[in-house]
């Protein structure tokens, strides 16, 4: 379709066509989740961390994992990124983003990719986003091992629902077998396990809280740079620490597969 044929009612009634939106974004006027249930969602999370995100992103590459309609990859190109790859497992948000981006005129390459494949792109990515996917994961630090082994070539833009408390305590690098007092404590890293549903949503599988989340963000290798907002982090590629055996039994099994 010709931009210009993108009319008010045109954009409107695909908009309506390509189902339920969870971004709310402004298609020349036109919004597509005008009744978000966290309001106009996710700018107004965005404007509470957009500082801490280079805002001259000239050149650099960009991967966005769980990119949905796209928000977070169209603003990266406002930032001038050379360019940006938009990973989703669902083919309806996909569809959203794609028509979103021709509606803006902004080019993103979207590609229907589950975080267990991006060894598949074979390259690493300037700024990787990594925002709301961790806690729909039935595996969520063997996915954070996959990005940082992969994918991750500077810096990681991360977002996780958090439930359970933010205090953090400083982790012992050991502790006895009859240790079972840390276990109580609130900012011992925990991550809960949802074995039906949580706020309806069966895909949501496990959900930390703070403490779990910056130690998960550690052990995968990635040391935080700033934590902007209660569950956004900037993080920096770091030392990955030694004795990960799952992910080098994974990844020998995709190079026995080519
Ligand atoms: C809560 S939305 C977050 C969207 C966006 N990143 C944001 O922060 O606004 C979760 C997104 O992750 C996608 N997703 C869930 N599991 C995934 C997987 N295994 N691989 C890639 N994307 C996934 C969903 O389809 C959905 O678009």
């Amino acid at each position: 379709m010709a931009r210009s044929e993108f009319t008010t009612e045109a954009i409107r009634s695909r908009v309506q066509a390509l189902g339920d939106w969870f971004h709310n974004l402004d298609l020349r006027g036109v919004r597509t989740a005008p009744d978000h249930f966290l309001g106009d969602y996710p700018t107004i999370k965005w404007n509470r961390f957009a500082h801490v995100v280079p805002e001259d992103l000239s050149g650099r590459s960009v991967l966005d994992i769980g990119c949905n309609a796209g928000f977070y990859s169209l603003e990266m190109k406002r930032r001038g990124a050379a360019r940006v790859v938009g990973i989703d497992s669902d083919e309806g948000y996909l569809a959203q983003a794609r028509f979103a981006a021709e509606v803006l005129g902004v080019e993103v390459e979207w590609r229907r990719l589950s975080v267990y494949e991006v060894a598949s792109l074979g390259e690493r990515f300037d700024l990787v986003i990594f925002m709301g996917v961790l806690y729909h994961l039935r595996h969520p630090l063997l996915a954070l091992d996959l990005l940082r082994e992969h994918v991750a070539g500077d810096l990681l833009l991360f977002q996780s629902m958090q439930r359970g408390g933010e205090e953090v305590e400083p982790l012992d690098s050991d502790y006895p077998f009859r240790e079972t007092a840390v276990f109580e404590e609130r900012g011992f890293p925990r991550l809960h396990f949802m074995e039906k549903k949580y706020a309806g949503d069966p895909t949501n599988w496990w959900i930390p809280n703070r403490s779990c989340v910056e130690a998960m963000l550690r052990s995968a290798g990635f040391e935080i740079v700033a934590h902007p907002e209660a569950e956004v982090y900037l993080c920096r590629c770091g030392e990955r620490p030694p004795g990960i055996e799952l992910l080098e039994i994974v990844t020998a099994r995709e190079e026995v597969r080519g």
